[in-house]
């Protein structure tokens, strides 16, 4: 990772989206193409998250989590990963049970990998997670986004909770304010398995608890066998979730195999 003064030689810039002082775009650097994020406001807050944002991307390495090639005060440079997100995957209907085990253990190996660096997520959501290629595979898994997420090691925590997460994929405790707690996103990798296997998220109204209403959750989808598994990741208390991203990938593990899927098939099945 290089951090530039300013990138120069940028080409072909698209557009992609701009929100929040942030634009997003495609564009080609150094004759690949690349995903920018350039700070468009002076606004100071925003500034602060955004710096927050660049030196988080900046703190892993991991093939399921997207690199950072460059930074500048205002620039962050990602490759450009072609392919789809979480998201558009899911919006086509419920996901089959191999491959949303399998893209739910690609995203559990990277938020290991952030959470043995002392970073919590803290946005798990389907539109955060890339497909590289489109393919629902482990392997093809970016986790991108740190515009929310919290790092032990840095010494701000810039948000103080003025921004808040996607409310269906968010834990309980993030509602109050709790920051820097790795199984919050346990929480949202098991609301994540939910929606792959329903089509949808598990509350219809992911708020109502807070104003003391009764919350009803769909069914649970997939093979019996997922069950315990997603009652165990979203248990509203963070201590009744399984303890830690490797504790969780090991029992996702287990329910493969009890269900005769291989989460690293070495050949893509025949069509
Ligand atoms: N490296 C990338 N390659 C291709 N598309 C990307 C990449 N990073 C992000 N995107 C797309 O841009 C969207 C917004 O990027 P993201 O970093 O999540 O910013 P925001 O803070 O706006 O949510 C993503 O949901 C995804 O569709
Ligand atoms: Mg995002």
């Amino acid at each position: 990772m290089k951090f530039l003064p300013d990138v120069q030689g940028l080409q072909q810039t698209v557009p992609v989206s701009w929100h929040g002082g942030l634009r997003a775009e495609r564009a080609c650097w150094q004759g690949t193409p690349v995903f920018v994020k350039t700070l468009d406001t002076t606004y100071p807050d925003l500034r602060l998250r955004f710096e927050h944002e660049g030196a988080v991307a900046a703190m892993v390495t991991h093939p399921q989590v997207v690199p950072l090639l460059a930074r500048t005060p205002a620039q962050l440079i990602f490759p450009w990963i072609e392919g789809e997100t979480l998201r558009e995957l899911v919006e086509r209907g419920p996901v089959a049970p191999d491959a949303a085990l399998r893209i739910t253990a690609g995203v559990l190996r990277g938020v290991t990998a952030l959470h043995d660096r002392g970073i919590t997520h803290q946005d798990l959501k389907p539109e955060n997670v890339l497909l590289a290629g489109a393919s629902p595979t482990a392997a093809a898994v970016r986790l991108i986004d740190f515009g929310m997420s919290h790092a032990r090691d840095l010494p701000n925590d810039i948000h103080g909770g003025t921004r808040m997460g996607t409310p269906h994929f968010m834990a309980p405790e993030q509602f109050l304010g709790v920051r820097g707690e790795p199984r919050s996103d346990l929480y949202s990798v098991g609301v994540l398995l939910f929606d792959c296997l329903a089509g949808q998220p598990p509350y219809e109204d992911a708020l109502a608890w807070l104003a003391g209403l009764p919350q009803r959750r769909l069914p649970l989808p997939g093979p019996a066998a997922l069950h315990s598994l997603l009652n165990h990741a979203m248990a509203r208390d963070p201590e009744a979730r399984p303890s830690s991203a490797r504790e969780m990938l090991a029992e996702l593990t287990q329910v493969a195999a009890r269900l005769g899927v291989s989460l690293d098939p070495e050949t893509s099945p025949a069509p």
